[in-house]
This record gives structure tokens, sequence and C-alpha cells, in this order.
């Protein structure tokens, strides 16, 4: 009968675009860029060569090799000071745009301070620049991706204020020396890892120099270290953007936090995370008013006075150090894993830090394997889960907060256990490039992807014992071979089609 005719010619009709909605061909914009990331002290290895000095993971692996999962340390790490021609070939291989690595200060900088330049290390990044060029791949250099110098840490790290003029002195010398070939800088990676991480944590259990100074330390590092960025971007402006005519900016570790349930104190709790977890450091950069964001203010105050402080532990900005800080990223430098849960609970303490937890008010647990939907998570290593719809909330948040920055994802990536196949990241890297796409979609203003991590490396307190990257790194060899991953193949043709098909 027609009726049934027409009735099926519907039901196809509706299939075919469903299908077709399901596996379209999604394309980048034009001019959207993608690269990968490394960072000096987990790629470099030559630790104590050609005049290089102790920083403070070479001190923090060689005094405390049992705070690192396998034991193990930077000092040979990928060799890449001596193999950086096949890191570039493999760039070649993949077709990147850019790459992402960090300089190490004390190869520049032996004594920390500018008093004498170390021309052999600037040699080398002389000869990765250059090797970079000739390929038409972009340098993005990261002046401080937590590698300080010993000597500095000596006299209080970032908790010492003198800080905001050794990190510009330092800052100075790169854009002198690199700026000309350098069009695009990073001055600090992940201020939260830097701070909290490693000047609020409970034992030695944390990222270099590991110092239990809760509640505090971690505080007078956040303002220090934006006073240091604030200070490196105006030198920048001032002294070598006329000429050089780059960007600049700074990467913030961010990951999604999600109310644990639809209560207002979850709902809440979620609010102060995403507050205390990044934006106390993207707040006082990118918000209109400015200093520091308003729930890490409003809960710090309140717990500094249950405890007989009549002012609160957080440091204040004054009115010129909010202007100074204030817009002074040229893009939202955005690092970014996973999505976490968040409930209220003012007692139960999360894995970073627990005095800050105290400050924060609340618990934190990873999804439930139910609402992760199509996942391989338990495949995952780390503390990571797969959850592409909190990177599509978080950049929605980011342009909603900010008035819609220029965003540049500096980092996004998985571990993986799954050796040369590894389809767990083949299906994380896929899963967030949509997400990626979707945010466009929603108006996000993203102009780049860097996936972490060219190859495998160092992974900071979990030595060798996680594996993130597109190359495999083989370290029972002295060669340190790379062998391309599953992974490496896919994100070649992705950069090769510029487009994600379903
Ligand atoms: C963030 C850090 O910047 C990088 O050094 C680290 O290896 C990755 N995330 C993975 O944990």
């Amino acid at each position: 009968a027609p009726v049934h005719f027409i009735a099926l010619l519907c039901a196809s009709v509706a299939l075919t675009y469903a299908y077709n909605a399901r596996h379209e061909v999604r394309k980048f914009p034009d001019g959207f860029l993608f690269g990968t990331a490394t960072a000096s002290y987990q790629v470099e290895g030559a630790w104590d060569v050609d005049g290089k000095t102790e920083n403070i993971w070479d001190h923090y692996t060689h005094n405390h090799p049992e705070f690192i999962r396998d034991k193990s340390n930077g000092d040979i790490a990928d060799n890449s000071y001596y193999l950086y021609r096949r890191d570039v070939q493999m760039m070649r291989e993949l077709g990147l745009d850019f790459y992402r690595f960090s300089v190490s200060w004390t190869r520049i900088l032996p004594s920390g301070f500018p008093d004498k330049i170390n021309e052999a290390g600037v040699q080398y990044y002389n000869k990765l620049i250059d090797e970079l060029l000739k390929y038409n791949i972009q340098p993005m250099m990261t002046l401080y991706h937590w590698d300080l110098p010993q000597k500095l840490q000596d006299l209080g790290g970032w908790t010492n204020s003198e800080i905001v003029t050794w990190y510009s002195d330092y800052a100075r010398v790169i854009f002198k020396l690199f700026g000309e070939r350098v069009k695009h800088f990073i001055t600090i990676n992940e201020p939260y890892q830097i701070c909290n991480s490693a000047y609020g944590v409970s034992d030695q259990s944390g990222l270099a120099p590991a110092l239990d100074s809760r509640g505090v330390g971690e505080y007078m590092c956040a303002k220090n270290l934006l006073l240091a960025h604030a200070k490196a971007y105006h030198i920048y402006n001032e002294e070598f953007r006329p000429t050089q005519k780059g960007k600049i900016f700074i990467s913030f570790s961010a990951q999604w936090y999600e109310p644990a349930t639809d209560s207002e104190a979850d709902i809440e709790a979620a609010y102060d995370a995403n507050h205390f977890y990044w934006a106390q450091y993207s707040w006082p950069v990118f918000s209109e008013t400015g200093d520091f964001p308003p729930a890490l203010k409003k809960r710090v105050a309140a717990r500094s006075a249950e405890q007989g402080y009549p002012r609160s532990r957080l440091p204040e900005f004054t009115p010129e150090e909010i202007e100074f800080v204030k817009g002074t990223s040229d893009y939202f430098g955005l690092n970014h894993y996973s999505t976490n849960y968040i409930h209220r609970n003012e007692s139960v303490p999360v894995y970073a830090s627990p005095s800050f937890a105290d400050d924060l008010g609340v618990g934190s647990f990873t999804l439930p394997e139910w609402l992760l939907g199509e996942s391989t998570r338990t495949k995952y290593a780390m503390y990571f889960q797969y959850v592409p719809w909190g990177f599509r909330k978080l950049l929605n948040r980011i342009k909603d907060d900010y008035k819609n920055p220029p965003v540049f994802v500096t980092e996004n990536g998985i571990a993986s256990h799954g050796g040369i196949v590894d389809n767990d990241r083949v299906t994380y890297y896929r899963g967030y490039l949509d997400a990626l796409l979707d945010a466009l979609e929603d108006g996000c203003d993203v102009r780049g992807y860097t996936a972490w991590s060219l190859m495998d490396n160092f992974e900071w307190t979990a030595g060798y014992t996680e594996r993130f990257g597109l190359y495999e790194v083989n370290y029972d060899s002295i060669y340190r071979t790379r062998t391309p991953r599953k992974s490496a193949y896919v994100y070649r043709e992705l950069l090769r089609s510029r487009s994600l098909d379903h």
C-alpha cells in the first residue's frame, strides 16, 4: 500500500541523513595549526654536558630516586641533545606546522643569572631551530618548563619575589638570542604544577622541589609567577615585538571540573574547583577585573579567618600589579587532558595538595564508567580519562568568562600501555579533536592544536612508566630508537587531510 511505501521512503531518507551526519568529514578551518610538544628535561638528556649546570629536576631525581616510580631520571632521557635531527625527521614524517619545545635555563645561563651566556647551549638551540626552519616547521619555544636552576632554588625559588627579576632577565636573554627566528614564545608552562604541586604538597611526593609549605608557599609562588610572566611579556612587547613581530603567551593546565550531582552545593563546588585549579592563574591575565578569581579569594579568606588570621593567606595584588598582569598573553595557552567530578566536602583531601583541598573544600573523583559512554578508559594509564565533552565545556567556559580570547591548545594527549598499536590513544585523539571541532562550531576561537607528545619521554615522578608518545622510544637501546605508533600514522593522515572523518 502507498502508505507503507511512503513510510519506508521517509524512514530511509531519515536514516541516510542520520548516517551522513554521523559519518561526515569534518574540516579544520584554514590556517589552523598542528604540532607536537616536548620539554627540555623530559627529552634532552646531556644533563651535565657542555657547561650545563644542575637544575631542580637533576637535583630531585639524583637525591630522591625513591620518589620517582622507576627510580629513573632525565640524565639521558631521549638523548635529543644529540638526536635532534632524528626528532625533526619525525616531525617531517608527521607533516607538522610547528614544534613546541622548551629551553633548559641552566644550559644557557649556568649560574642562573645573565652574567655569562653558555655558547655551547646557545649552539644546541640554534642547530635545532635551523633544522626546523629548513623544513618549514615553526619553532614554538617555552622559556620555562619546570627546570629551574638549582642555584635559584637555593635562594627560595618561586617563593622569593626576586624571581620576577631573575626570570625576566633570563627571558630577555632568550628573546635576544632566538627572537629573530622564533615567532611563538610561551613564557611559563603550567603554573598550577609549578606552584601548587611543588610548594604545596604534604610530603616529598610532588613535583620538584616538593616542599611542604602548604597553604602559604603555593600562593606566594602564584603571585610571583604571574608578575614574572607579566614582566617578560612587557619586555617582549616593548623591546622586541616592534622588530621581531612574534606572539607571546602563557600555558595553563586546565582540566574540566563537573558537578557530581545537580545539587546547588556541588554546582558551586565545581565552580570553585575551576577557579582554584586553573582560573587562579588565568583570571588575573584574562578577566576584565584582573586579580585572583572571586571564588579563590572568598574561600581562602574564610578558611584563614577560621584559623585565626585576620588577613587572608592569599597574597594581595596592588592595583598597579593588577594592571601590570592584565592582558599579558596573546593566546590563552591551554594544556588539557581530562575531566573530574566534584562534590562539596569540607574535609576530603584531593590527590595533589591536601592543604589546597582544605581551602577549596571539595572532594574530587574520576567519572564512573557508565557515564563515559563509548570509552576505552580502563586501558588508560595515569589518572586521565576519556571525556571529550569536558574539553568542549572547558573551551566554552573560556569563551564565556574571558570574551572569547584566541586559544592555542599547547598540550593534549594520553598515556597508553598499548605499545605500537595504541588504539586507545587513537580513540582519544579522534574524540578530543572532534570535541574541538564542536567547540569551533559553538563559536570558540581555537587557533591551533598540539599533541603531547612527539615521543615517549621522562614523565616526571612517573619516570618512564607512562608513555605519551606518537613515537615509541626504546630505552633499552643506547640509540634510543624511535618507532612510529599507529597514532603517528593517524595524526599524519589527519594533518595531511586537515580533516577528521568518522
Ligand atoms: C603536562 C606537562 O606540561 C608535561 O610536561 C607532562 O609530561 C604532560 N602534561 C603529561 O602529564
